[in-house]
């Protein structure tokens, strides 16, 4: 049986640095030094942590995040 799970992905040319996702989910995604976000690991996000990677795909203000979904 196959479950579709969410896979966040930041688009590092519009991320400007506001932080709000890491601020919200740490779990799903890194900063860098100078403050540019990326999805952590593959991006795949647990199903515990579903609602927190909407919640930064609606704060992020340059929406520079999406989430697919991707079939396991
Ligand atoms: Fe960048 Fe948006 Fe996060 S601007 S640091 S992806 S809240």
């Amino acid at each position: 049986m196959t479950a579709a799970r969410l896979r966040v992905h930041v688009d590092q040319e519009k991320c400007q640095g506001h932080n709000r996702c890491y601020s919200l989910a740490p779990e799903l995604f890194d900063v860098d030094d100078y403050g540019i976000s990326s999805a952590v690991g593959d991006g795949l996000v647990p199903p515990e942590l579903e609602e927190n990677a909407r919640r930064a795909v609606a704060n992020c203000p340059e929406y520079a995040i999406t989430v697919a979904e991707v079939e396991q």
